[in-house]
């Protein structure tokens, strides 16, 4: 592990944040997740906007604007010196008073992380997971807007302990209306008669980068697309069901609430998208 920290690379077990950073206090602060493939940055320009818009909403400025943690982000990478990899990068509100009041912060704080992840093991990958019904609710845009991606995860850790304490492997969100907003850590699609659906944000979707690259692949594909609110009865109508995320990439759903979804394993539009998409990524990357 390669981590930039207080301006420069060290190895991971060197990297420390102060006790009285607010990330650490109070979940203050934003992230990206970025995947990287062949030497490549899979839509680093849009990772920025979505960090700088993240920052943004929480009334946060990013130390030195984007370009100074474009090119921390590419340091690290080169530091990391492999191919493949996963990058974390957080801005947190930085050192302040142990009160919740952000204007004691002066600084925030820019740490970029650079590992391997592996959020699913690969047989996983291959069948396709068990995913069941949270009984917690995403957040609404009146509590904390889903849209933002921020340093309180602790609504999706939960949904994910609950997935894990009923013996599944990820959980499913659903909104305060009962809509399907997303997984813990990932968007979710449906397919059904040939064509795709994806909850879109105005449900509590996280404008997730892996959605955007299959919605674009699937129109390359000519395989119909669209942004609809889904329920949870459409994922157990759908022939298959299907997560997107950095972390986890394209990750087949086999079963939800211990339901089969389709023939129970994945199928051939997944396929589809799970073959196409790893060029994809290599032609809109960012080599570094
Ligand atoms: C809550 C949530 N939804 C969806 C996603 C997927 O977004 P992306 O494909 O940009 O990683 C993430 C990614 O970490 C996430 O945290």
């Amino acid at each position: 592990m390669k981590v930039w920290i207080d301006g420069k690379v060290v190895d991971g077990a060197q990297a420390h944040v102060p006790v009285t950073d607010h990330g650490f206090l109070y979940g203050d602060g934003v992230f990206e997740g970025i995947r990287v493939a062949g030497r490549g940055v899979y839509r680093m320009e849009d990772h920025l906007r979505r960090l700088e818009t993240s920052a943004r909403a929480i009334g946060m400025e990013l130390p030195g604007g984007v370009d100074a943690i474009r090119e921390i982000l590419l340091e690290t990478l080169r530091a990391y010196d492999r191919d493949d990899a996963y990058v974390r990068l957080i801005v947190s509100r930085g050192e302040g008073a142990l009160g919740v009041d952000p204007t004691t912060c002066p600084r925030p704080r820019v740490v970029c992380i650079v590992d391997a992840i592996r959020i699913f093991p690969p047989e996983k990958l291959c069948d396709g997971i068990e995913l069941i019904t949270s009984s917690l609710r995403r957040p609404g845009f009146d509590v904390l807007d889903p849209g933002v991606k921020s340093m309180n995860y602790l609504n999706n850790a939960l949904a994910k302990l609950e997935a894990r304490r009923r013996g599944a492997d990820e959980a499913l969100m659903l909104n305060g209306e009962g809509r399907v907003a997303e997984a813990s850590v990932a968007n979710v699609f449906c397919a059904r008669e040939g064509a795709l659906a994806t909850p879109p944000s105005s449900d509590g979707a996280l404008g997730g980068l892996t959605r955007k690259g299959v919605l674009e692949l699937a129109a390359e594909l000519d395989i119909p697309a669209e942004e609809r609110s889904l329920v949870r009865v459409d994922l157990l109508a759908a022939d298959e069901v299907f997560l997107t995320g950095s972390g986890a990439g394209i990750v087949p759903v086999k079963s939800l609430d211990g339901e089969s979804i389709g023939a129970g394993r994945p199928g051939p539009l997944t396929l589809r998208i799970l073959e196409a998409f790893p060029a994809y990524v290599q032609r809109v990357a960012t080599s570094f």
